[in-house]
């Protein structure tokens, strides 16, 4: 069944004094309830706006946006949307435990003391025990991300719409993020829709990658990449399923930024 639903979606930005700019033309996707869905493109194809809209933080021009069959107009309560920024989503004067009670405190019915018990349970489950009274400038950037991370988890998400999260951080970082990704994804039974430029990492991780095209963006393939689960986010690269996915991917985002492609204009 489908948890999110892309009916026809189309947006367009206003530019000064030319004619509007199409940015996504007539999209339509089905998000599985439970998959984990890489949407990967170039940058500025137009991956963010689509995810965007899919939060509800954005309305489409035209078309139908529907979480759990219900029309979105603004953000749905069965989803939580993760930035590509850490930095700049965690509020710096509030300790890390603080900014992951923040999802939940304004919640009727729940105490601050009772906010800060549920923060710390993510915590745990992001491996941060212990740095709940650290502020989120004392942490490296992975852990920040991790805060992140814990704090879309306490606002108990059934969909998890995640812009880049693992771009901004060191290559080790990024496998150890991977992994913790995966585990939180099969422990809680989440839909993720992932917004990648990374190749590997949409194909690691993901069930299905959509992969866009250049502006105004469709959907070029929407391929099922087959890889088993449960599965580890670093084993999973040296299995040939994996290397063919990366090789077929990859030439597809080449061919169509090779010169003479339009894509240097
Ligand atoms: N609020 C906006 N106003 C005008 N143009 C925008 C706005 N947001 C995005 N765009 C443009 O839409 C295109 C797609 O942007 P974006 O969705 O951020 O791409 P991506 O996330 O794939 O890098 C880009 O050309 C960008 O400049
Ligand atoms: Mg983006």
């Amino acid at each position: 069944m489908a948890i999110l639903e892309l009916e026809a979606v189309e947006k367009s930005f206003p530019a000064r004094g030319g004619p509007a700019m199409l940015a996504m033309d007539r999209i339509s996707l089905a998000v599985r309830e439970g998959e984990f869905l890489s949407i990967l493109g170039p940058s500025g194809c137009g991956k963010s706006t689509l995810l965007q809209i899919a939060a509800g933080l954005m309305p489409p021009s035209a078309g139908t946006v529907r979480v759990a069959g219900r029309p979105v107009t603004g953000p749905p309560p069965e989803a939580v949307y993760v930035f590509q920024q850490y930095g700049r989503s965690l509020l710096p004067w509030r300790t890390v435990r603080d900014n992951v009670a923040f999802a939940v405190e304004h919640r009727p019915g729940i105490s601050k003391a009772r906010a800060r018990e549920l923060a710390d349970v993510q915590l745990a489950a992001v491996a941060l025990t212990g740095f709940g009274d650290h502020f989120p400038w004392q942490l490296s950037g992975g852990m920040q991300q991790r805060v992140a991370l814990a704090r879309a988890l306490a606002a108990e998400p059934k969909i998890m719409l995640l812009d880049e999260p693992f771009s901004a951080v060191d290559a080790l970082t990024r496998l150890d993020l991977h992994r913790l990704m995966l585990e939180l994804w099969e422990k809680r039974g989440l839909t993720v829709v992932l917004v990648t430029h990374d190749v590997e990492e949409a194909v690691a991780l993901s069930d299905r990658v959509a992969l866009l095209t250049k502006r105004p963006s469709t959907i070029a393939r929407l391929v099922e990449t087959g890889l088993p689960r449960p599965r580890d986010a670093v084993e999973v690269r040296e299995t040939p399923r994996f290397l063919e996915l990366r090789h077929e991917l990859l030439d597809a985002l080449l061919t169509r930024h090779a010169p003479g492609d339009g894509h240097a204009a």
